[in-house]
Parts: structure tokens; sequence; C-alpha cells
């Protein structure tokens, strides 16, 4: 056999000498599984990874350099990253791949630093990000089946995967780029559908347009049950475990599934993920150090997740179910932190990666520098009310009962839907979403005057006032869709009808709020008088937008700095700063109580605009000062003490 191969490789030479193509094919560029000695094998030599996640999507271009950079530094030889659907197909057929969506351009880089790829296509990530990467829009066939062989699913998933797949082809190993391995789907095995055709059906076209040569791969939680639905015969299975596990017992999980080739952690947790209302998560150093020690001196191949988690910027984060959203930060408790900055972690891991293989030498980039901008303050600009014809300029949609986002078609962020009190609601009277069907939020008013809040799982009914006729409008925020498990079908909006003393409310005017355009318009022109401050009795403000000017101060080298922004009194919102969605703010809940800012987005040269949407209680009118102050520090906080939350005690009927 050798022979006839070597002479077959020969008269092909010539043929293939005059393509670039063809001359790095015959280089020896290859990448694969050595079974009989359960290791891989780069360019024909024994190879293991040691890899660290980074998601190009929860990190700004501006600083893809700097946080590849440090990673090569702490001792990896790859980095593996998720690739987000939803981040580049916005809208069905649209594509955006250009600014920070540029994920051939990130490859590229890591390529350029030495640093090889693990690639993570999905098409669902999981990954603590909306609905995990698959795009909103798939629910505009309310029963699709999701990660399954639903052919309106998998026509959706092979148009994406033949723009997607093929752009990634040229940055394989083989074909002179950095990408030794793709992984197929993510975690399989822990959803329900166990749908063997939807996995083959992903492994032929993964083949069809990668090619044959190409190294698939699955993870699953390193338990039997998890590898039944999640592995697949041609699919290299891998496993994935965090710090304190019986090593010996995870590895032997993906023994029973492969016999023979490399063990792989894909997924080995050098932190956790946060919520909402929950206290911050932490790993301890010592910990995650030994586990990498235990793992690295059995020869395992590695990809610490993550290696820095970065942000989740404008909507993008995700929530479990009991719906539980997580906040902006992504900050993970991984070696990099949320802004890059080196940590005992970093310098821990590289110790233990120092044991096993060479660490490049040379300085590592330092942590960017932080600068303390000081207190912002802020005036109102208008309610979310006075600014509707700006927020909504096609005007509202009618319909008899509500509509969801999608059946607005309305993906992120907020809807205002409206009616009137058909009854006279002197008496404070319930209204309600017997169905548990506030997804997720809705600021309450009647007239302009603020009643409440409702929100999914902890709060269905408030009491209202208000005369027949009034307008009654319910500002309803989308807080991030579930991302992981049965409920990764999750509506937004009004899900389902409100009651107003158990009558069914009807009429509705449904408005689609851009956000987006509002804000980088400054809401119209600023006339220099704000909104007037309706005085409430409840110590609720109705949800509005607040705007200041700062410039970075002159004479201080080296500005703009990156900083951190804080919302004292404030109680839960959205913040822009010269148009660049920062994310949500929610000091009031917690743990989370600083944003990070990236200094790209400052500018020296003219005034830098902040504007900020407070939903529920700003700190100022209401009786209290005029305007409202925001602070810029040096330093983050996300693990403040948050305001615990129980959900409701009876059993809620689960949307989807
Ligand atoms: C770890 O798992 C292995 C294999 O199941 C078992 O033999 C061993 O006793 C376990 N070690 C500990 C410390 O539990
Ligand atoms: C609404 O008001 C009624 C009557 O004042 C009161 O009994 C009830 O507890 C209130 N409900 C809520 C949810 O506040
Ligand atoms: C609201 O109630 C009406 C009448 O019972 C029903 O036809 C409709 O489907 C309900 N709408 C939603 C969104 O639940
Ligand atoms: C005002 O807000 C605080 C903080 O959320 C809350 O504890 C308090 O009950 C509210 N007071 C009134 C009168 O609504
Ligand atoms: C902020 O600056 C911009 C541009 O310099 C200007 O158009 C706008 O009116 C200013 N806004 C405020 C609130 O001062």
């Amino acid at each position: 056999m050798l022979g006839v191969v070597r002479i077959l490789s020969l008269l092909l030479v010539p043929l293939l000498l005059g393509s670039a193509r063809g001359l790095r094919k015959v280089s020896s560029r290859t990448f694969k599984i050595d079974s009989s000695h359960n290791r891989f094998l780069k360019d024909g030599q024994p190879f293991r990874y040691i890899s660290g996640s980074i998601h190009y999507f929860r990190v700004p271009r501006f600083y893809w350099k700097d946080r590849l950079l440090k990673m090569k530094m702490a001792g990896l030889n790859a980095i593996q990253t998720y690739v987000a659907w939803n981040f580049h197909e916005l809208q069905p057929g649209q594509y955006e791949f250009t600014g920070d969506h540029d994920v051939e351009h990130f490859i590229q880089l890591a390529h350029d630093l030495g640093l090889l790829v693990i690639l993570r296509p999905g098409p669902y990530i999981c990954a603590e990000w909306d609905m995990g990467g698959l795009p909103a829009w798939l629910l505009e066939k309310k029963s699709i089946v999701l990660r399954s062989s639903d052919p309106d699913y998998l026509a959706a998933v092979d148009k994406w995967l033949g723009v997607l797949l093929p752009k990634m082809r040229p940055l394989l190993y083989q074909n002179g780029g950095p990408i030794i391995t793709v992984q197929v789907e993510n975690e399989y095995g822990s959803y329900y559908t166990c749908d063997y055709d939807y996995l083959r059906f992903l492994q032929e076209r993964f083949h069809g347009h990668l090619g044959e040569d190409v190294l698939l791969f699955t993870t699953d939680g390193a338990h039997e049950k998890f590898l039944q639905c999640g592995a697949l015969q041609g699919l290299y299975a891998t496993v994935d475990f965090g710090a304190g596990v019986n090593i010996t017992a995870a590895f032997l999980t993906q023994r029973q599934r492969e016999p023979r080739g490399p063990l792989v952690n894909s997924e080995f947790y050098t932190g956790w993920l946060d919520h909402w209302g929950q206290p911050h998560s932490t790993v301890h150093v010592k910990a995650v150090a030994s586990s990498l020690y235990d793992i690295l001196a059995r020869g395992a191949s590695v990809n610490m997740y993550m290696f820095i988690g970065g942000t989740n910027f404008a909507y993008w984060n995700g929530a479990n179910t009991p719906y539980q959203a997580q906040p902006t930060s992504y900050d993970y408790d991984a070696p990099l932190s949320e802004a890059g900055d080196l940590t005992d972690k970093y310098f821990a891991l590289r110790d233990v990666i120092q044991q096993f293989e060479k660490v490049p030498e040379g300085p590592i980039p330092p942590s960017t520098p932080k600068f303390a901008y000081g207190k912002v303050a802020l005036k109102k600009l208008k309610t979310v009310e006075e600014a509707l014809s700006i927020l909504c300029r096609s005007g509202p949609i009618q319909s008899l009962y509500p509509l969801t986002f999608i059946q607005v078609k309305q993906y992120f962020g907020f809807v205002l839907y409206r009616t009137t009190l058909p009854q006279d609601c002197s008496n404070p009277t319930p209204l309600s979403s017997p169905f548990n069907g506030i997804h997720d939020r809705a600021y309450v008013s009647v007239n302009g005057v603020p009643q409440g809040v409702l929100e999914r799982n902890l709060v269905i009914t408030l009491n209202i006032t208000g005369k027949a006729g009034a307008t009654l409008d319910l500002l309803v925020e989308n807080m991030g869709r579930v991302n992981y498990g049965h409920s990764i079908n999750d509506f937004k909006g009004l899900v389902s009808n409100l009651t107003l003393d158990s009558n069914i409310l009807t009429d509705w005017k449904i408005f689609p709020l851009n956000m987006e355009d509002a804000v980088r318009s400054h809401l119209g022109t600023w006339d220099g008088h704000g909104s007037s401050y309706a005085h409430s009795p409840s110590n609720y403000t109705l949800p509005a937008f607040y705007v200041a000017n700062f410039s970075i101060p002159t004479g201080i080298p080296d500005l703009p700095q990156d900083t951190f922004i804080q919302f004292p009194g404030w109680t839960k919102g959205q913040v822009w700063i010269n148009g660049f969605n920062l994310g949500r703010y929610w000091p009031a809940r917690g743990p989370q109580v600083t944003l990070f800012v990236p200094r790209h987005i400052l500018v020296t040269s003219a005034p830098n605009t902040i504007i900020v949407l407070e939903l529920e209680r700003a700190p100022c009118g209401n009786g209290g000062p005029e305007l409202c102050t925001v602070e810029f520090v040096d330093r983050p906080v996300i693990s403040a003490a948050q305001t615990m939350v129980t959900s409701l005690k009876t059993k809620t009927k689960t949307h989807g």
C-alpha cells in the first residue's frame, strides 16, 4: 500500500505545482488522531494541545490581538472559539462579518501569533449567549423543534453552514491555516431530542464544506448518559469537566466511547457563570491549578473554558431555567479578567503549563491602564412615552390580543404594549398575567403614572389604579433568551393574555422600539429643556432617557483609557456611550455593579455622549435632586452583595 501511495503522490506533484492551494496540499500539514498511541499527530509528530477559550463576539476587535497575545504568553498553543450564528445572521439571509463580527480576521490574528484554533461553529453553542447562539427568527415557525431534524430548522442550518463553512475552509490546518479540529453541535447529549439523523446531517454538511480530512469532534458532560445521545460514529467524542472532579473517572467515560485516541477535556472550567440576583461565582486558583496539573500529567489535551470571558454587550446575554438571566459581565473568574487583566490565576496556570511545555520568553503584555474619569451629572431627556414617535417611526401594530416580539419582528430589547382601561380602577385593581406570560419584565404605568413592575416567575400580579379610558402602558423588556435545556424556544413580550380584575384585556397597540437608531440620533435634537418629572405616588419613575456629555481631560498622557461605569442610586436599565450599547446595569439586584467601558469607544476630539435608559427608579426627580449622577471608576465591582430572589411558590406554566 505504502508504495502505491508514494508513486501516486509523485505523479500528482507536477500536476499540482501550478496552484498555490496545490502547493500547500503537498506540504506536510496534517492533523490526525494516532489511535495506536492515543494521541494527536501534527505533521506526523506527537502533539497535544493546551488551549483556552476566547469568544471573539465578547471582546471588541480593538482588543483581540492584546488578549490573544496574553494567551500565547501563558504557554497556550491553541485557542478555542465558538461561532455565534445569531451574531452574524441578524435577519434571515442578512449576514454581518465586518468589524467586531469579522471571525475570519480573528482566526487569522491567532494564526499570525502562532496559535492553533479549535473551532466550534455550533450551530447551537449554549455559551450563556442569547438562545445558545441560535437566531431568534427561527421561532417564526412557532412549533419549530430546534436542534433536531425538523425540516425548517435543517433548511436554515443548511443555508447558514453554506455561508460560514466555506469561509472557514481555507483556514483549516491542512489548507495552511490554524484550525486543527472542528466541533459538531455542543453537548448535544444534554438535550432532549436525541436525534441521530440531525447529527448525521451536520456531519455530512461539515465534511461536504470542509473536506473529508477535517477532524470533527463532539463534546459532552463526562457522564455515560450524555455521551449516549451526544456522540456519533465518525465524530471523535471528548468530554468536559471542571476542577475538583475525579479525573480518572471522567476520562474513563471518554474511554468507554473512544477506546483508542487522545484524552481530551474540551471545557475545563476555570471559573463559572453568574446570574442576576445570585452571588458572583468563583473557583479557587489552587483547585484549578492542581486539576490542570493532573490533566496535563496524563498527557491529555485540554481547553480551559474560559481563558478570558469578556462581556455580553448590548442584549446578548442568555438565561437559564427556571428563568434566571445572566449579567452583562462574562468575567467567569477566568485567568484573564473581563477587561483582559492578568490575574493570580493567570500566573498560577502559566506556572503549571511551564512544568510540561516550553512557555514563550519575553514580556507579557501588561494589564491595560484604567482611568477614573469621575462623576458625570445627567439630565432627564425624555420618557419612553414622550420619545415613542422617534422610537417607533412606523407607528404601532394593532391587535385584539397581545403579539410576541417575534410576531412583530423585533428580536431584542423592548416593545411597548398599550391599551386603555375598560373599567374604572379607582380602587386598586389586580392586573395579572395568569399564565406567567411576562417575558421577561414589564414596567407598568397608567396615564403616565408609574404603577410598578411585573416580572416572569416572580411577580405576576400588580394592583393598579386609574380611571376607565385611561392609557395602560407596559414597556416589556426581553432580558435574554434561555440558552440551555428544554426551554430554548423562549418567546418574548406578552406571550399570554393579561387580565384586569380577571377580564382579558384586548385592543392592543404594540410599538416595537428601535432603541439603537434613536440613541444614535440622540432621540431627536436636544432642545435644552428636559422632560418634567411626573409625580408618582409610588417610588417608581417612568422609564426614561437621561443624557450628558463628558470630555476626556486634557494634559494627561495616554488618554482615553479603559474605565468602568457605576450607577449609584439607579435601579435597572441600559447604557450607551457614543451610540455603543454597553449592556444592562442592575445594581439593585447585583452582583454586578460596574460595566466595562473599553477605551476605543471614547473620543478625545469632542465630548462623549452618554445615554442611560432607566427603567424603574432614577435617583433624581420625585422630590430628589434634579440631576442623576453616574461615576467612572478604575476598578470593576462584579461581586457586590445581591438582592436574593425567590421564585413564585406556585408551579407556574412555562411557555414553549
Ligand atoms: C476515581 O475514580 C476511579 C475510577 O472510577 C476510582 O477507581 C477511584 O477510586 C476514584 N478516586 C476517588 C478519590 O474517588
Ligand atoms: C391588591 O389590593 C387588594 C385590595 O387592597 C389587596 O387585598 C391585595 O393584596 C393587593 N394585591 C397585591 C398583589 O398587592
Ligand atoms: C387570548 O385569549 C383569547 C380568547 O380566549 C384567545 O383566543 C387567544 O389565543 C389568547 N391569546 C394569547 C396570546 O394567549
Ligand atoms: C420603594 O423602593 C424600595 C426599594 O426597592 C422598596 O423596598 C419599597 O417598598 C418601595 N416603597 C414604596 C412605597 O413603594
Ligand atoms: C452633546 O454634544 C453634542 C455634540 O457636541 C451636541 O449636539 C449635544 O447637544 C450635546 N448634548 C448635551 C446634552 O449637552
